[in-house]
C-alpha cells in the first residue's frame, strides 16, 4: 500500500484524487462533492487541508483527508474502497507516522457494519482510544409528511418572523450589512457551544463577522455553496435557524439551531417541517435529505426520527496522543 501526498500543483495525483471521490461519495451519499477547481481552490485557500490518495499495486483505493484545526489537532477524514483489513492498517501506520502533531483526532465513516477491527488495531498500536463523537449519517426519503403539516398549520408563531434566503443573498448580506453578520456570527456561535460532543476536547468553534465575511467573500456566486437558509427573528434577533444545502437530487440538512431561551417551544421541529414543505413546493428536484446527528443529541435525533429520517452509517471520532503510539 502506497500512501501518496496531494501536492495542489500535482494536476495527475488530483484527477486521481478526484476519481476515488466520485466512486466513494455516491455510496455514501456524502452531498460534498468536489469539482475540480473547487478542490484546488480549496487547496490554496485553505492551508490547513490535506490530502493523501492511498493506492495498492494495481490500484487506487481510498483517500485520506486531513484539517489542522489548530497547532496540535489534526483530524484525519479517511475513505477506503475495497481495502482489505491489512491493507487499512498499513496505510493508516503510514499516515499516522507522517504526522507530527501530539494529539490527533481520527474520523471514519463506519458503512461497513463492523467497526471493532479497527478500533482494536488502535489499541494494539498503544493508543488510548477515546470515542468522542458518535455521529449518525440519516436520510430522509420519506416524509412524514402528515406531521409536517400539522405542524405547519398549528404552529403559533407569536411575533416571530419567519423567512426564507438562499445562498447568495445571505452571503451579500454578510458583506453589506454589518448588523446582520455580527447577529449571525453571534447565534452561529452561541448554538454550536451547546452541541453535544462527548467528551471532545475540540474547543467550541468562534464564529466572528470578520471569518463570516471572508467566507462570504470566497464562496459567493460558487454554485457549490447553493443552500437554502430559514431563519426564525425575534425583533432583528436571530433565535433560531436550518439549512438545507441543494446539491443535484440531494439535500443536507445543517445549521440547525435555536437559542437557548427560546427551546423547548417546537420550534426547531417547526423550522425543520417549514424547510421540508418549502423544498417540495420550491425544489421538488430534491428526491432525498441526509442529516448528521451526534448520537448524544436526544433533542434533534428525536425530532428527526419524528420527521421520518433514517440511520445510513455512522461516524466516528476516536482521539490518540502520538506519544503513546508504537507503530512498527
Ligand atoms: C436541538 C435544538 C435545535 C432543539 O431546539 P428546540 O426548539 O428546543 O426543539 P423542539 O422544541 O422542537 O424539540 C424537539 C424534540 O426534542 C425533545 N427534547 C427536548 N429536550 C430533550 C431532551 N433533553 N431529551 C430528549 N428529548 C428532548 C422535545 O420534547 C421534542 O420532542 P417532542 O416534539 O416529541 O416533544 C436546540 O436544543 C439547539 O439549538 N441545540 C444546540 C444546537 C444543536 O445541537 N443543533 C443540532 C445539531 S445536529
Amino acid at each position: 500500500v502506497q500512501v501518496l501526498r496531494v501536492d495542489n500543483n500535482d494536476e495527475k495525483l488530483i484527477q486521481r484524487y478526484l476519481k476515488i471521490q466520485e466512486q466513494v461519495l455516491p455510496r455514501l451519499r456524502y452531498e460534498r462533492k468536489m469539482s475540480n477547481t473547487r478542490l484546488l481552490e480549496e487547496l490554496q485557500l485553505n492551508d490547513t487541508l490535506n490530502l493523501w490518495v492511498i493506492s495498492t499495486e494495481s490500484q487506487d483505493v481510498g483517500f485520506v483527508q486531513y484539517t489542522t484545526t489548530d497547532k496540535v489537532h489534526v483530524t484525519v477524514e479517511i475513505e477506503i474502497v475495497d481495502l482489505r483489513e491489512r491493507e487499512w492498517k498499513r496505510a493508516m501506520s503510514q499516515i499516522l507516522r507522517g504526522l507530527n502533531e501530539d494529539q490527533i483526532a481520527v474520523v471514519y465513516w463506519n458503512w461497513t457494519e463492523d467497526r471493532d477491527p479497527q478500533i482494536r488495531w488502535f489499541k494494539e498500536i498503544g493508543a488510548e482510544v477515546t470515542l468522542v463523537e458518535h455521529f449518525n449519517r440519516l436520510i430522509l426519503k420519506e416524509v412524514n409528511w402528515e406531521l409536517v403539516e400539522e405542524v405547519v398549520d398549528t404552529y403559533e408563531v407569536e411575533g416571530l418572523e419567519i423567512s426564507v434566503h438562499y445562498s447568495d443573498e445571505i452571503f451579500q448580506r454578510y458583506l453589506d450589512d454589518q448588523e446582520f453578520v455580527e447577529e449571525m456570527a453571534d447565534f452561529k456561535t452561541a448554538t454550536h457551544a451547546d452541541v453535544p460532543n462527548g467528551t471532545s476536547s475540540l474547543a467550541p468553534k468562534i464564529y466572528t463577522a470578520g471569518k463570516l465575511c471572508k467566507r462570504a467573500s470566497d464562496r459567493i456566486g460558487n454554485p457549490d455553496y447553493n443552500f437554502i437558509l430559514v431563519l426564525a427573528m425575534d425583533s432583528g434577533r436571530i433565535v433560531g435557524s436550518t439549512k438545507v444545502n441543494l446539491h443535484g437530487s440531494m439535500g443536507h440538512n445543517g445549521m440547525t439551531g435555536v437559542r437557548r431561551e427560546s427551546r423547548g417551544r417546537s420550534l426547531a421541529t417547526y423550522l425543520k417541517s417549514f424547510s421540508l414543505l418549502y423544498l417540495r413546493e420550491n425544489h421538488p428536484e430534491i428526491k432525498y435529505v441526509t442529516t448528521e446527528n451526534a448520537e448524544m443529541n436526544a433533542p434533534i435525533l428525536r425530532l428527526n426520527h419524528r420527521l421520518g429520517f433514517k440511520k445510513l452509517y455512522d461516524k466516528l471520532r476516536i482521539e490518540l496522543h502520538r506519544s503513546d503510539l508504537r507503530i512498527g
